[in-house]
């Protein structure tokens, strides 16, 4: 396991869309063990994504503190209601903006074995699949703030 450089300053990989992982191999395990480490070495960090250590593929790591979330080619398959609330991201420090999220999402992902599985998450939880999942796309918190100087 290794900690990984967080990328920052709006770099351009963070805007790219990633790509799908096909092999469930050891390269992958290292990967998600490298994603965790990071995350958990950041205090009070909810979630990382494989685009903000510099890898373009679909994998991230979630944890708001009841264990952490594997995901792995992670899909939004279901969305109900919404919230307002503050979010921030690891790669955009002391950035803090009110984003609209889906109060409620039902997840399918697979795990480093390439079992399929779903999670379901409200409140923090649900916020923190829509950020991590939208980094797989290429998408940053502040892209859903409108009209917003990026500074
Ligand atoms: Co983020």
């Amino acid at each position: 396991m290794a900690l990984r450089n967080i990328i920052t300053d709006d770099d351009p990989v963070l805007h790219k869309k990633c790509k799908k992982i096909v092999k469930f191999d050891e390269n992958l395990a290292v990967l998600m063990d490298d994603i965790i480490e990071t995350l958990h070495f950041v205090d009070n960090a909810a979630g990382l994504a494989a685009p903000q250590i510099g890898i373009l593929r679909r994998v991230a790591a979630v944890d708001v503190g009841m264990g952490v979330i594997e995901l792995i080619n992670p899909t939004i398959i279901e969305t109900r209601g919404k919230q307002i609330g503050q979010e921030g991201c690891l790669s955009y420090p002391n950035r803090y903006e009110d984003v609209e999220r889906p109060a409620y999402v039902k997840v399918r992902s697979f795990d480093r074995a390439g079992k399929p599985f779903f999670v379901e998450g409200e409140e923090l939880l649900a916020r923190a699949l829509c950020h991590e999942i939208d980094h797989l796309d290429g998408i940053v918190f502040l892209d859903k703030v409108k009209n917003l100087y990026r500074g």
